[in-house]
């Protein structure tokens, strides 16, 4: 039987072989996207048509920046994006990023004061809380970060603007999913290919104010 610290070598060396022959891994590095998470917003833009040039967006948990890039390639010199993370990130064109934690009144703020009134086409989290490894903690804890960026979406998307969320299939899912179907016109399920299997990850899309 593996001692506890040869488990946990195996499973560190697992990971990386898994990371390393990952094709869209490979690919992002082709394309020169920070992550391959690139892939996630690329598959959900290519069938939903998210974003446009002269966008105005808002990328919550933007780190390290793949769906930062994936935008800005897209929104042309009239659009602009504002992003941000608890972790820094290395500064591209087109994006504004404000460093800090967006459940904190003060880096709230600071998004609203740098839209001045303007509205936004479209606000797109990928905010992944640390996770505890308890899975009750960990769903309690995203599904908060979700109900933040859609009270943040409500106050601030155009009247057709788009709310797209990394959320997790636990508890308070079911809850979440419902109260975006009173507030949205229409609200959708996507798992990207490049959204591992084994993750209960998902991203839900809900497009129209009510
Ligand atoms: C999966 S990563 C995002 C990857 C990113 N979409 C990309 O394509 O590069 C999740 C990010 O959410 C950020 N995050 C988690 N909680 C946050 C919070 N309260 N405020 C701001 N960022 C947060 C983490 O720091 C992490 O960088």
């Amino acid at each position: 039987m593996l001692n506890p610290s040869a488990k946990r070598h195996k499973s560190n060396k697992d990971w990386m072989m898994e990371h390393v022959n990952d094709p869209y891994v490979q690919k992002a590095k082709q394309e020169g996207y920070r992550s391959r998470a690139a892939y996630k917003l690329i598959e959900i833009d290519t069938k939903d048509k998210l974003i446009k040039p002269g966008s105005v967006i808002v990328d919550l948990g933007s780190a390290p920046g793949s769906w930062s890039q994936v935008a800005a390639r897209k929104i042309g010199n009239t659009g602009r994006i504002i992003a941000i993370d608890l972790l820094e990130m290395q500064g591209m064109g087109h994006v504004e990023f404000i460093q800090g934690d967006f459940s904190e009144a003060g880096p709230l703020a600071q998004i609203e004061a740098m839209l001045v009134g303007a509205k936004v086409d479209l606000v797109m989290s990928d905010m992944l809380p640390n996770m505890s490894g308890v899975p009750t903690i960990d769903s309690a804890r995203a599904i908060y970060l979700c109900e933040l960026a859609a009270e943040f979406a409500l106050a601030h998307l155009k009247p057709d603007g788009k709310f797209l969320t990394k959320a997790y299939q636990g508890p308070g899912y079911e809850e979440f999913f419902q109260q975006l179907k009173k507030q949205f016109k229409t609200v959708a399920s996507r798992k990207p290919d490049a959204s591992r299997d084994r993750s209960a990850e998902l991203f839900l899309l809900a497009s129209g104010l009510k």
